[in-house]
């Protein structure tokens, strides 16, 4: 976690914070019992334009969770470091997190993501939560929670993942059939960021965009494109201030407000088209969360979609990437993915008559998701200003800051993940999908 104690910065957000779950071990000398004050806290130092030299090499930083791992473990568990005027505290131990979040009121203040809050501003478009702070986020979130976080809300559009997610199967199925093998082995990333493209959007929209079948529409193929380019450009604009990369990066830019463009004008589609359809049609039916919101009206439209494009962008790599690193720690742990099987064998009558209670019916599945978020934080990093003094560590830190397949792979070591604005795996691991005899 990562604490800025002065507001003004010119470097980006996401280098320095906490990689979450991971205990580390550490070289570094124990906190002090008694008081310390904020600079007696450890420095972490590196040559800035060298590292921006690196970071526009390699347009990105992808190794950012080993060097924090590194400083963690050169420097023990609170470091900081300068960054132009702004002071900026690094924690890692949950007792620390547990503090931060205590000390905060009703709206924690977070730095904005520079290259979506460029788009909003020069295309005058409102923020949703992902983007907002103070009083503005918390009248946003409060609106939200009961349609996208409820128990209520999460019982209407399960069965809309449910749909996409035995469509997906079907897919695989079809396509082990047709092998002449009668295995099929593939870079699953791919298709699995499909199918959560594919879930979000309906569950959110309420329509389907075909991504799981071979003929996409123009359209389809459009929005597509425009997910990945906003989330490759993202992580390239990220690491570095704007007044720079307005003059090293220009095509970064440009492709990264095509992609926003592309993605606002699809939500903006789909809201007219759920807006008529409201006028029109059953208003009784559930048919997603956004059209939710719009017949409830609580919210005004603008903020539907500015909220919407941000659930969109929220929901995609955040869960592909955990449903990758899944399979591939069932692929090499077989007896683990038996008990799955057994589970969700045994679990089938049950959840097929009210697909509902996959959410109590294989814990077994449920502790292996939550297993595969701790090994890999898919997240890696939380960020918080400081609006009070705290005491951190001792150190005094001032205020102002699948059932029908076998799934096997070949590959035995463990997957090099990178830091691509989530952290996913470097490459996609090849996996083996068999059918059960
Ligand atoms: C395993 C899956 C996911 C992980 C690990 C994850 C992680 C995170 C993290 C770490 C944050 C920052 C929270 C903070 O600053 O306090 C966040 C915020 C957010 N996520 Fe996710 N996320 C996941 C899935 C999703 C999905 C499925 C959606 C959309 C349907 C989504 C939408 C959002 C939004 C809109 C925010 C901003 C919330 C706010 O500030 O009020 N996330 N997520």
């Amino acid at each position: 976690m990562t604490l800025r104690v002065k507001a003004d910065m010119w470097l980006a957000r996401l280098w320095w914070h906490l990689p979450r779950t991971r205990a580390l071990g550490t070289t570094a000398a124990l906190a002090p019992k008694a008081l310390q004050p904020f600079e007696a806290i450890p420095q972490y130092s590196r040559n800035t334009w060298l590292k921006m030299i690196q970071i526009l090499r390699e347009q990105g930083q992808e190794n950012l969770h080993l060097e924090m791992h590194q400083a963690f473990q050169d420097l023990g568990p609170i470091f900081r470091y300068k960054v132009g005027r702004t002071q900026i505290v690094s924690v890692m131990l949950p007792e620390d997190a547990e503090k931060v979040y205590q000390a905060y009121s009703i709206y924690p203040h977070r730095t904005t993501l520079e290259p979506w809050l460029a788009h909003r501003e020069h295309r005058g478009l409102r923020r949703g939560v992902f983007l907002l702070n103070g009083p503005e986020w918390r009248f946003n979130r409060l609106k939200l929670n009961p349609n996208v976080l409820s128990p209520k809300a999460v019982h209407k559009f399960v069965p809309m993942v449910d749909m996409v997610a035995r469509d997906f199967v079907q897919n695989l199925k079809k396509k082990v059939f047709q092998n002449v093998r009668g295995s099929l082995t593939i870079a699953v990333q791919q298709d699995l960021f499909n199918y959560t493209i594919e879930a979000s959007n309906f569950a959110l929209f309420g329509e389907r965009l075909g991504l799981l079948s071979n003929d996409l529409s123009p359209g389809s193929l459009e929005f597509l494109h425009a997910l990945h380019s906003m989330f490759k450009t993202t992580t390239q604009l990220l690491f570095l201030p704007k007044s720079l990369t307005r003059w090293t990066s220009t095509l970064a830019w440009k492709e990264h407000f095509n992609a926003w463009d592309v993605i606002s004008e699809y939500a903006n589609r789909c809201i007219r088209k759920a807006h008529q359809e409201l006028r029109f049609g059953n208003p009784q039916k559930y048919s997603g969360i956004v059209p939710e919101l719009i017949s409830q009206g609580v919210l005004p439209l603008d903020a539907i979609k500015a909220n919407s494009m941000e659930l969109t962008a929220g929901s995609i790599d955040t869960t592909a990437t955990p449903l990758v690193m899944t399979l591939f720690e069932l692929a090499r742990n077989p007896g683990v993915q038996q008990a799955l099987r057994e589970e969700s064998l045994a679990a089938e009558a049950s959840i097929a008559a009210d697909p509902h209670r996959v959410t109590s019916d294989v814990p077994l599945l449920r502790a292996a998701l939550k297993e595969t978020l701790r090994l890999y934080p898919v997240g890696p990093f939380l960020e918080r200003m400081l609006n009070s003094d705290l005491v951190l560590q001792n150190y005094h830190v001032p205020a102002g800051v699948l059932k029908t397949f076998q799934v096997e792979t070949q590959e035995h070591e463990d997957v090099q993940m990178v830091y691509r604005f989530v952290l996913m795996p470097s490459s996609s691991p090849l996996l083996t999908f068999r059918p059960v005899s």
